[in-house]
């Protein structure tokens, strides 16, 4: 793909997310209808409508692209290039009238060499904070147009360090006891329960490094490569072949300082 392609792509990634942005701004403070609840995890009708709107604006301009989706697929699972779509990211905060969720698109392009897929453009917006993360691969990360970089604080004493508690009770269990120890010796520990926002916030030097155990593709595709165009590194690692990750993003100085805590 070429860079008038990318730029389409990134349009019309941020004319869905802003769509979608709309909705949610609506419907914040009405009774949402919830299709299905589990212990530490809720999934809203609005989720899967948000998911469909996306899909709509996104396949009038890219007709072939297939979509990967946390509400659904579409199109051929294969094809040489695909859409990873959050349409809400933050469903609990969102259900509980908690203004810090937002939407997550991102293209990726299989690598002519290694068949693996690589994100090229990736859209997050914030629409309670009207907040937009742009990022095309090989060019900097932008919010809200203006050029942003991670920071540069290389003493966990001086850092604020974001955490995603898992759904699933074995990574929680994992997790806790990471979470005493680093809870010492960081200057702060946050829990937002946002995944790509959280690294936005890392690309734009507010987090130093945001990390979670079983964290899905269309959490972080996006976020990851915008972490990436701002000087941040995105290190993840697969755990299934059910597009779920372990991930350590951060700004670059902080992964092994983490690591080796455990
Ligand atoms: C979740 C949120 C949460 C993270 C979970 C995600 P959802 O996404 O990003 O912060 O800890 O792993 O699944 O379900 O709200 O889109
Ligand atoms: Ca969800
Ligand atoms: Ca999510
Ligand atoms: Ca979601």
């Amino acid at each position: 793909m070429t860079l008038a392609e990318h730029k389409k792509a990134l349009a019309c990634a941020v004319k869905a997310a802003r769509l979608v942005g709309r909705l949610m701004r609506q419907n914040l403070h009405i009774d949402k209808k919830v299709n299905s609840a589990t212990a530490h995890d809720i999934k809203l009708e609005l989720d899967v409508r948000s998911q469909k709107l996306i899909e709509k604006t996104l396949l009038q301009s890219f007709p072939k692209v297939a979509v990967l989706g946390e509400e659904g697929v579409s199109g051929d699972q294969s094809a040489d290039s695909r859409w990873v779509v959050d349409p809400i990211d933050g469903t609990v905060n969102f259900s509980y009238e908690i203004p810090h969720a937002c939407v997550s698109i991102a293209l990726q392009t299989k690598d002519k060499t290694s068949g693996e897929y690589v994100t090229v453009v990736g859209v997050v917006y914030d629409p309670f904070c009207d907040e937009l993360w742009t990022a095309i691969r090989g060019q900097p990360s932008k919010l809200n147009g203006k050029v942003i970089h991670v920071s540069d604080r290389k003493a966990l004493k001086d850092c604020i360090v974001s955490i995603g508690f898992a759904k699933s009770r074995s990574n929680l269990e994992r997790t806790l006891p990471y979470f005493n120890v680093l809870v010492r010796r960081v200057r702060k520990i946050r829990l937002m329960g946002a995944a790509a926002l959280a690294m936005t916030y890392v690309a734009s030097g507010r987090f130093d490094a945001y990390f979670e155990q079983g964290i899905k593709l269309w959490d972080i595709a996006a976020g990851g490569l915008i972490l990436e165009c701002a000087g941040g590194e995105f290190w993840n690692e697969p755990v299934d072949s059910q597009h779920t990750y372990r991930l350590v993003a951060n700004n670059g100085y902080l992964r092994k300082k983490l690591q080796s805590l455990k």
